[in-house]
C-alpha cells in the first residue's frame, strides 16, 4: 500500500494498469531497452485525492525530447486566447500587474499577454518547448516550479497578481511544495487559477486514458478544497472547461473568508452523489473501464476479421494507456495519423504503432479510424468531411464504443 503524496495517509488502489511505457515516449526506432513503470491509480480516503501510486522521475518525462506542443489544435489556441483575455480583464486595472504561468509550454496563453504588454514570467522545464515560447516573445524561466523558483521570481519581479497553470498542477508530484511556492509568490489579494482534466468527467465518461505517468493527480473540487485548506487557501470558484475531454478551472485565494461562488458547493454535491469521497465510486469506475476495453478490442478484431483496415487518428499521450492496457497493437492498427512534425515517422510507446503524416491519411483508402484524439472530436470530424463522404467511419469509445 502506498502513501498519499499530499497527506501521507494510506492510498487505496483503484486500477492497477500493470507495466506501462512513458506516455510521450515516442521512439525513433523500435528498441528493446524501452523504459516501463507500474501504472496504478489510487484514492486517499483521508484527503480525497486520486493519484498515481508510483511515479516516474520528471526527467524521464519532461526532457529535451518532450513532444507535447500545445498549439497543434485550433480549438486549443482559441481556448487559451480566451483564458488570456480573462486574466487580462482581472489584472488590467491593477498597478503594474504581474502574471506568472506555471508550465507555459510554447507560450500558447502568455503570448496574448505579451502583445498586451503585461509583465509576466512563464515557467517551462522542457528546453525545446521553452525555445518555442521564447520565439513567441514570452519571458521564460527554464526550470521546475518550487519554493526556490518562487523566491527567485519574487526577488526579481515582486509578488504576482495571478499565478496560472493549465495542465500542469496535475503533473507535479510535490504539490505541497508548489503550493508553498504559490503562497510565497502570490500577493495577499492575488489569485491562483489552474485547470486540469476533471475527475468527475473521467468517472462519468470512464475516460481512463487520462491516467498516465504525467498526470500524478486527478482533481475533484473535494480534493482541491482539502489541499487549499492545508495551505491556508480557499477554493473560491470552479468553472468547467470543454478541453481535454472535460477539465475544471479551479480558483483559489489566500485565507478562509473570501466570497465563494455557488458553483463550488454545486460541483461538490455532484461529486458526492457519485461517491467520489469514498472508495465505492471508484470500484464502479474500474468495472466500466474493463468493459470498454473488452468491447473496443472485440469491435476492432471484428473489423479486421471482415478484411478491413483500421488506422488511428492522433498519437496522443493518453492513447498510450488505452493501447497498452487494452493491448491494441500493429495487428489491429496500421498506423496513426498525427500533425505534430516531431512525432511523424516515430513509433508509439509500448505497442510500437508507426506514426504517419496527415497527408498519408488523406491519400489512404481505409474505412475505419480509431479516434485516439477523441477530445478533439468536433474539430477533427469537421475537418475530415471528405473522408466521411468516402464512407470513412470513426470509432470512439467513451462512454461506450460507437462506430459512426
Ligand atoms: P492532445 O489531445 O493531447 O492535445 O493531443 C492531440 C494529438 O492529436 C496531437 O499529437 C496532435 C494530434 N492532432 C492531429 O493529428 N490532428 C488534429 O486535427 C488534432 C486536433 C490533433
Ligand atoms: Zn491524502
Amino acid at each position: 500500500m502506498s502513501k498519499c503524496k499530499i497527506c501521507n495517509d494510506s492510498v487505496m488502489t483503484v486500477i492497477p494498469f500493470g507495466r506501462m511505457p512513458i506516455a510521450n515516449g515516442f521512439l525513433n526506432q523500435i528498441s528493446s531497452d524501452e523504459y516501463f513503470y507500474e501504472l496504478i491509480a489510487g484514492f486517499c480516503p483521508k484527503c480525497l485525492m486520486v493519484q498515481l501510486e508510483k511515479t516516474v522521475a520528471p526527467e524521464m518525462m519532461f526532457n529535451d525530447n518532450y513532444h507535447f506542443i500545445s498549439s497543434t489544435s485550433a480549438a486549443m489556441s482559441q481556448h487559451f486566447s480566451e483564458m488570456a483575455e480573462e486574466i487580462y480583464q482581472t489584472v488590467s486595472s491593477k498597478e503594474s500587474p504581474f502574471v506568472v504561468e506555471l508550465g507555459c509550454n510554447d507560450g500558447i496563453m502568455l503570448k496574448h499577454l505579451v502583445s498586451k504588454k503585461i509583465n509576466h514570467v512563464g515557467i517551462e522545464p522542457s528546453k525545446n518547448v521553452a525555445e518555442l515560447a521564447r520565439k513567441n516573445g514570452v519571458n521564460v524561466l527554464e526550470n521546475f516550479f518550487n519554493q526556490d523558483t518562487a523566491a527567485e521570481i519574487t526577488d526579481n519581479y515582486g509578488h504576482a497578481d495571478i499565478i496560472s497553470g493549465a495542465n500542469v498542477m496535475c503533473h507535479i508530484e510535490n504539490l505541497n511544495s508548489v503550493f508553498e511556492g504559490v503562497c510565497t509568490l502570490l500577493k495577499e489579494d492575488g489569485m491562483l487559477l489552474f485547470q486540469d482534466p476533471y475527475l468527475l468527467d473521467i468517472i462519468k465518461q470512464s475516460s481512463f486514458d487520462q491516467i498516465y505517468d504525467e498526470h500524478v493527480y486527478y482533481f475533484s473540487g473535494l480534493s482541491v478544497s482539502e489541499l487549499a485548506k492545508r495551505h491556508n487557501m480557499q477554493l473560491v470558484d470552479m468553472v468547467h472547461q470543454d478541453v481535454h475531454g472535460g477539465s475544471m478551472r479551479f480558483y483559489l485565494k489566500k485565507g478562509n473568508s473570501n466570497e465563494v461562488s455557488e458553483s463550488v458547493s454545486e460541483y461538490l454535491s455532484q461529486e458526492r452523489a457519485l461517491n467520489l469521497h469514498i472508495i465505492d465510486g471508484y470500484k464502479k469506475f474500474k468495472n466500466n473501464v474493463d468493459k470498454i476495453c473488452y468491447e473496443l478490442k472485440n469491435s476492432l478484431m471484428d473489423i479486421k476479421k471482415a478484411g478491413k483496415r483500421i488506422v488511428g487518428y492522433g498519437a496522443t499521450s493518453k492513447s498510450t494507456t488505452l493501447l497498452n492496457y487494452a493491448k491494441i497493437g500493429t495487428d489491429l492498427i496500421d498506423y496513426i495519423s498525427d500533425n505534430t512534425p516531431t512525432k511523424i515517422n516515430k513509433f508509439t510507446p509500448g505497442v510500437h504503432i508507426p506514426i504517419r503524416s496527415h497527408d498519408i491519411f488523406l491519400d489512404d483508402n481505409h474505412i475505419y479510424t480509431l479516434l485516439l484524439a477523441w477530445n478533439h472530436k468536433r474539430e477533427i470530424i469537421n475537418k475530415e468531411t471528405d473522408y466521411r463522404k468516402r464512407g470513412g467511419k470513426f470509432i470512439t469509445y467513451f462512454p461506450e464504443v460507437v462506430i459512426e
